[in-house]
């Protein structure tokens, strides 16, 4: 499975890059105003700073102008990946990009028939937001397990990028159905390789390590 990391936020980037632990990045206009600089420097600087697809959003809401933007989005760097909203408009947005050969990845993916619908359009990604699914009392996985079957029953190429990810638990049951990607916010990232048998084991160590013959000579 492949991990992205869902920010703007360029010292998270280096940081997970740091880890080894990124293998792209999702952006949306919400993690972009939470920088408070200029987007286009900061848009220039993460396609530079990451060595694999970088996701970045459209606002217009026509197919017309979600093309436009399209168009002017590629310019920051040959691994951006234009992200446009799950409307009818951006349907005809994501087939005319995808016959321009420009990568797209679906976003604000609620329902299973709105992904067979980007995949019938030829979306490189689809977005299905977990947490947002969950928090109205309904179960996240569940769509993605619906994705994950439909895209598989027809043999589509379009991609599954789990987004909205709230906790490690979503990562297990994504990569268990197998999804493609799972793009994960840094605070959730920072807890994948946590577990407290391994603080225990690893204080018990050091502390037996203290009282060895010869150690700390
Ligand atoms: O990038 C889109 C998605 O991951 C948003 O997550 O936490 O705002 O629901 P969230």
């Amino acid at each position: 499975m492949r991990f992205f990391i869902d920010t703007a936020n360029l010292d998270e980037i280096r940081q997970a890059k740091k880890y080894g632990l990124i293998d792209g990045v999702t952006t949306n206009p919400s993690l972009f105003a939470k920088e408070q600089r200029d987007w286009k420097e900061l848009a220039a600087a993460i396609c530079k700073e990451v060595d694999g697809p970088v996701s970045l959003e459209v606002v217009g809401v026509t197919a017309d102008e979600m093309v436009a933007e399209a168009r002017e989005l590629v310019k920051f760097g040959s691994n951006v990946v234009v992200k446009i909203p799950m409307l009818m408009e951006g349907l005809v947005a994501v087939r005319q990009l995808t016959e321009m050969g420009i990568d797209t990845n679906v976003t604000l993916v609620f329902s299973p028939l709105q992904a067979l619908l980007a995949a019938k359009a030829g979306a490189t990604y689809v977005s299905p937001f977990v947490g947002r699914v969950d928090d109205i009392g309904s179960d996240g996985m569940e769509l993605v397990q619906q994705i994950v079957t439909i895209f598989s029953n027809y043999n589509y190429q379009t991609q599954v990028l789990v987004a909205s990810i709230r906790s490690p638990m979503h990562i297990v049951d994504a990569a268990l159905m197998g999804a493609d990607v799972s793009t994960i916010p840094y605070k959730v990232l920072e807890k994948l390789a946590q577990h407290p048998l391994t603080d225990k084991g690893l204080e018990a160590f050091l502390a037996d390590w203290k009282k060895t013959k010869g150690a700390g000579e």
